[in-house]
């Protein structure tokens, strides 16, 4: 099995591609949590309800305490109302943000192109532009009752083919699905995988997508882990993250080096 491994810098630039999902109703809880684990992880997740809560300032904060900024808006809409978006989120500096790929390949190219005309005109850093392709709640029966007929894999393939061809920088999917789109999408292209506990766990049997341990997501190709309850609700959320990056680092040792394209280091 040939394995894709986009990295120059290995197991030192791991910390970097840790991001932790800050899934918390307040400022002030989310302030506490960046200030905890600022120097443990590369990245933090702003999702729909602490942004809806707080609006831009959570991402001012975040950045204040020298960190970065994955806006997981998810956004989908006619595509020049999500190029707007995609503008707006360019302007608050986040480091990422995504839409859904389903939302059409001339939605996710308008965005790559807008967001690339405003970075030169306002000489503002380009952010990297994530497809989700599906998300990993919706079941055999979810699609097929939406008129996706067909596999879930041939689904997820299909989008994040259609990611790649829009210009995107790459995806956020379940880890099971990084090997399969690192073959289909190449070295550079981005797989960001929610989805870790870093343990093993016995998956439920009506589960598609089990969650998969830091070693397993990076060992298939994953660039960025997303992890939110394992460091937030830990005793101690500083060495849990240290604890993950440690395996991060172990995983990616294991992991032959065949590209040296790929994402600048984090
Ligand atoms: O489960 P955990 O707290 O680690 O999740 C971190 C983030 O990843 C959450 O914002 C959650 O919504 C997202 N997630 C996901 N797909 C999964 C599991 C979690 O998008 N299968």
């Amino acid at each position: 099995m040939k394995t894709y491994w986009p990295f120059q810098r290995r197991a030192a630039g791991m910390r970097g591609r840790l991001i932790v999902s800050l899934d918390v109703g307040t400022l002030a809880e989310a302030t506490k949590l960046v200030q905890t684990l600022r120097g443990e992880v590369g990245m933090f997740k702003v999702g729909k309800q602490l942004f809806m809560h707080c609006g831009p300032a959570v991402v001012q904060m975040v950045r204040d305490h020298g960190s970065e900024v994955f806006l997981d808006l998810k956004f989908h809409d006619v595509p020049r109302t999500v190029a707007k978006a995609g503008v707006e989120a360019t302007r608050l500096g986040v480091r990422m943000f995504d839409l859904h790929a389903s939302g059409s390949l001339d939605m996710m190219q308008r965005t790559v192109n807008e967001v690339g005309r405003v970075c030169r005109t306002e000489n503002l850093r380009r952010p990297k532009v994530l497809a989700v392709t599906v998300l990993t709640s919706l079941s055999h029966d979810d699609l097929q009752r939406i008129g996706v007929s067909g596999e879930i894999q041939d689904q997820v393939s299909r989008l994040a083919l259609l990611a790649k061809e829009a210009t995107m920088d790459g995806v956020v999917a379940p880890p099971q699905e990084a090997e399969p789109i690192r073959k289909l999408c190449g070295a550079g292209f981005l797989i960001v995988t929610p989805g870790i506990r870093p343990e093993e766990s016995e998956p439920a049997p009506s589960d598609d997508y089990p969650p998969a341990t830091p070693e397993a997501a990076i060992r298939a190709g994953a660039d960025y882990l997303v992890v939110g309850q394992p460091i937030r609700d830990a005793a101690d959320p500083a060495a849990a993250a240290r604890a993950i990056v440690a395996a991060m680092q172990r995983a990616v040792a294991t992991v032959p080096e065949v590209s040296l394209e790929g994402p600048e280091s984090a």
